[in-house]
């Protein structure tokens, strides 16, 4: 669990959380999203006050249309990069597995309740990943999935159609609308509650930038991981010192 994140001591420590091929796996997923959530509502919402100025010229309204397939597309190409990344490197093995949903997440939700209600004095500790965290991981995972074979049946209708009847891409109209809604929903609320608007994080969470923590950030956040690297550290030390006293000798 602990080598997912590595110390960086210059002037002053740093914990090393994201690699740059992460970094660039989700601004990639972020800019796609957003050019479909755009893209897909203008489509929905016509007359609605944003899309009203551009909807009464074509040409831009076609693009929409290239714009949301590119992005489905590049989204579709993300996932299935991801996908090999996590299966195929040692440290996306290592992520799976820091990201598998545990009895200790159960306990970490019951109790984070009981202090947002006063009702316990300490908030839980987490290790690489919070309760919170592996939720959102896991919905989006299954956001994506849905999306993308939805979103895959209604561009190559005439496909669907040749295999489904008519009250199928109805259906699938349907559930690519609600799922969109619940997505755009649970990255507004949600995720930018927990990387902008959350009080202990505010203004923003820049290790997407960085790909760093603070000391302060890997202890108020990740206590239990914080607590295995300084141990590893402070054993890693040990090691060096008995080492160059031995060949002194
Ligand atoms: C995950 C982010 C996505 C969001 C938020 C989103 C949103 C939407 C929305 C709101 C609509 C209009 C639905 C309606 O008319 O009731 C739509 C339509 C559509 N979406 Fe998506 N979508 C997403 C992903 C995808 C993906 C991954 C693909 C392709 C693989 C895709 C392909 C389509 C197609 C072909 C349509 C039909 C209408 C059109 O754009 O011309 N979407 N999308």
């Amino acid at each position: 669990m602990s080598t997912l994140t590595m110390i960086e001591k210059k002037e002053s420590t740093a914990y090393v959380r994201w690699s740059r091929n992460e970094r660039v796996q989700h601004w990639s997923l972020a800019i796609s999203f957003i050019l479909l959530v755009i893209t897909g509502f203008a489509l929905k919402y016509p007359d609605s006050w944003w899309v009203r100025p551009v909807s009464g010229v074509e040409w831009l309204f076609d693009l929409r249309g290239l714009v949301h397939r590119i992005c489905g597309a590049v989204f579709l190409g993300l996932g299935v990069y991801h996908t090999l990344y996590m299966l195929g490197t040692h440290r996306g093995r290592m992520m799976i597995s820091a990201f598998r949903p545990g009895m200790k997440d159960l306990r970490d939700a019951r109790q984070n309740i009981a202090y947002n209600l006063g009702m316990s004095k300490h908030p839980p500790q987490f290790g690489h990943f919070s309760y919170m965290e592996k939720a959102e991981y896991l919905a989006l995972i299954w956001g994506a999935a849905i999306m993308g074979i939805t979103g895959l049946m209604l561009w190559f209708e005439n496909t669907t159609l040749r295999f489904f009847s008519k009250w199928v891409i109805d259906l699938v109209t349907v559930i690519h609308l609600y799922e969109a809604w619940l997505a755009t929903l649970a990255i507004v609320v949600w995720h930018f509650y927990y990387v902008i608007i959350n009080p202990d994080i505010y203004p923003i969470n820049t290790s997407m930038i960085t790909g760093k923590l603070t000391e302060k950030e890997m202890r108020d956040e990740y206590f239990l991981e914080w607590e295995a690297l300084q141990k590893r550290d402070s054993e890693e030390q040990a090691a060096e010192k008995i080492e160059r006293e031995t060949k002194k000798m």
